[in-house]
């Protein structure tokens, strides 16, 4: 179990090039353990670059980013599972090489690869798909594959970027609520990334709001709604959802 902490982070990109563009102006807030926090603002406004911090890929020019784990010893760092807008999967692997891959990376004893290689893909229902090679599966088994990647490695935090942004409305739709059930039943610390309201409705314990770039913090959300209620067509769901879109109109006025 780990929460996350983002303290006055402030990030320029263009430095080098004497541009400074501010990216991120003082972001701060916790993603609580074992719940989906989503990031909801504009494109252009910094949420992969927050998400790239947050992973390591990406230093602050000020602030920090804390992931505190149970874990947390010196020599081992938390374990971090990331699901991209593009799949980015090994093309030339088959699925199960594409969980090896990561199982690898992440030093897992190979005694429990096959029980995990199992376990999550059958979460993400594509355990015949197994032995396929990802550009022969559609692009919402892809995503799957990318998700099943993310998680074989059992992490403490797992990030997503917008993972649902590509895929045609059906096959997202399906996806979001496999993604809900999925997250609700493993102890881990979900953020996800996205500009589309309903889906920071649908997918958040809490929201919160970012203004156009440079991210600042407008305004952090609790889902009045648990998981298990929450149901696009359902009134009191779609009452949150107005709510939070005025709050994302009134911070772009
Ligand atoms: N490595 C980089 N170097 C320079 N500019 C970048 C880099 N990464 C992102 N940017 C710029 O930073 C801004 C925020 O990007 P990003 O975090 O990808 O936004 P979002 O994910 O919210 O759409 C954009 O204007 C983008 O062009
Ligand atoms: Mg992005």
């Amino acid at each position: 179990m780990a929460y996350v902490q983002i303290d006055g982070a402030v990030k320029f990109f263009g430095r080098e090039a004497g541009e400074d563009m501010l990216v991120l102006g003082k972001v701060s807030f916790d993603a609580k353990e074992n719940g989906t926090t989503c990031l909801l603002g504009p494109s252009g406004c910094g949420k992969s670059t927050l998400l790239n911090v947050i992973s390591g890929l990406e230093t602050l020019d000020q602030g920090r980013v804390r992931i505190v784990s149970q874990r947390n010893h010196r020599d081992d760092s938390p374990r971090i599972g990331y699901v991209f807008q593009d799949p980015r999967l090994l093309n030339w692997k088959r699925v199960e090489g594409n969980l090896v891959f990561a199982l690898k990376g992440m030093k897992v004893p190979p005694a429990e690869w096959e029980g995990r290689i199992h376990k999550y893909l059958k979460l993400v229902d594509l355990v015949e798909f197994r032995q396929q090679h990802p550009l022969y599966l559609s692009g919402g088994m892809r995503q799957r594959v990318g998700l099943a990647r993310a998680l074989v490695i059992e992490p403490e935090v797992l990030l997503m970027d917008e993972p649902y942004s590509k895929l045609d409305q059906l096959t997202a739709r399906k996806l979001r609520e496999d993604t809900l059930l999925i997250c609700a039943g493993l102890k881990q610390t979900t953020l996800l990334v996205t500009h589309d309201v309903e889906e920071a409705a649908y997918m958040g314990d809490r929201i919160v709001i970012l203004s156009a770039r440079p991210a600042r913090v407008i305004e952090i959300v609790e889902n009045p709604l648990p998981p298990a209620d929450r149901d696009l067509d359902d009134l009191n769901f779609i009452e949150f959802k107005k709510h939070l879109l005025k709050l994302v109109l009134q911070s772009v006025q």
